[in-house]
């Protein structure tokens, strides 16, 4: 199949005429912390041979690029726990066609890392923080220091790494009186942030997920206490609806994938850490490329015509219920 050499007359245009441009890979499925939202305590790992290699990491990227994705989030897990995380960036980064390749991480590993990554090419870094306050954060996290997360902003912005994102999952009962401090200490130092609504996916045990759902809406309506806000014009091209702040650079985002379905306008599929090509956040539909990439190593055309066919089970829209968990995968198997 030759779709693979034109690559300019290549598109991934799924059933409903949604342009693809965007691919999260995920490269470990495992994390050096356990948020409360987004794990079990007692979470059993993949075996490392499960795990696609460097290389096929990297053929996978190459592939889409070629099919024509301009930009690729690394996630996890925990991305910065991978060993040769960094050689993996550099790899990518190169890739002709590509626009930018971006991470989101919890940041605990950013204090050693985030020179390299720079250097290595990494275009913008995603930092979750979902409390300001040591106690809360460790309660949240299970083991994490605060301390540390605060190096490793220092860090990033000392490496130059410019329009950092924090990421906050807002959970009533929780957190939710955290908002104005989140916030604000975004515009102090000049970040932007996003306010997640927690989604069901995976089966936890720390709290009900239907006790501790809070609306976008609600977080907007905090912030409107302080903050004077402007819808602002800017995508990035994600499911964030995003808020200017009068007087300041910091832009404020709302991912609202329980209230406000933004599926008609999705651009993104998915792979998770074995090799699963995942074709929406909410739902099953998915191809074992891991298999592809195996039995027929360096098959390039291959692995595109593969790519192209199950893109075509990529499902219209999510239908995400708090009081189910429908969607057995936790975020670290999908790729956050
Ligand atoms: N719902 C919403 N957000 C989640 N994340 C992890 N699990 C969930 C969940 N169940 C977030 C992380 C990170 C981002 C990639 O996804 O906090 O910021
Ligand atoms: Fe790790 Fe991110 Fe999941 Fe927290 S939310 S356990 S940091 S993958």
């Amino acid at each position: 199949m030759d779709i693979a050499k034109n690559t300019t007359s290549v598109s991934l245009i799924d059933p409903f005429g949604r342009s693809i441009n965007y691919l999260r890979l995920s490269v470990t499925d495992r994390c050096n912390l356990r948020c409360t939202y987004c794990m079990a305590e007692d979470m059993t790992f993949l075996p490392r041979q499960q795990i696609l290699s460097l290389e096929e990491l990297r053929d996978v990227a190459a592939a889409f690029v070629e099919l024509g994705v301009e930009k690729i989030r690394l996630t996890g897990g925990e991305p910065l726990i991978r060993r040769d995380i960094i050689k993996l960036v550099s790899s990518i980064s190169c890739l002709p066609g590509l626009k930018e390749v971006t991470m989101t991480t919890n940041g605990m590993l950013l204090p050693k890392m985030a020179h390299s990554l720079k250097d290595a090419g990494l275009a913008r870094l995603n930092i979750s923080i979902d409390s300001l306050q040591a106690d809360r954060f460790k309660e949240i996290t299970r083991n994490g220091d605060l301390a540390v997360w605060h190096s490793g902003i220092c860090a990033a912005k000392k490496a130059g790494f410019a329009k950092i994102k924090l990421n906050a999952v807002i959970l009533a009962g929780f957190n939710d009186h955290e908002v104005l401090d989140l916030a604000r200490y975004a515009v102090d130092n000049e970040l932007d942030i996003s306010f997640i609504e927690e989604m069901p996916l995976g089966a936890i045990s720390s709290h009900e997920r239907a006790t501790t759902q809070i609306s976008s809406e609600q977080i907007r309506q905090q912030l409107a206490q302080e903050f004077s806000l402007v819808n602002s014009l800017e995508t990035t091209g994600g499911p964030s609806r995003y808020m200017q702040v009068i007087d300041s650079p910091t832009k404020i985002g709302f991912i609202s994938p329980m209230t406000n379905n933004f599926c008609e306008s999705c651009n993104r599929v998915r792979m998770t850490a074995e090799g699963r090509f995942l074709l929406c956040l909410g739902n099953e539909h998915s191809m074992d490329l891991r298999d592809i990439l195996r039995r027929y190593p360096g098959d390039d055309g291959l692995l595109k015509s593969k790519i192209l066919e199950a893109l075509q089970s990529k499902p219209e829209r999510h239908h995400f219920d708090p009081n189910r968990t429908d969607i057995v995968r936790f975020m670290n198997m999908t790729g956050g």
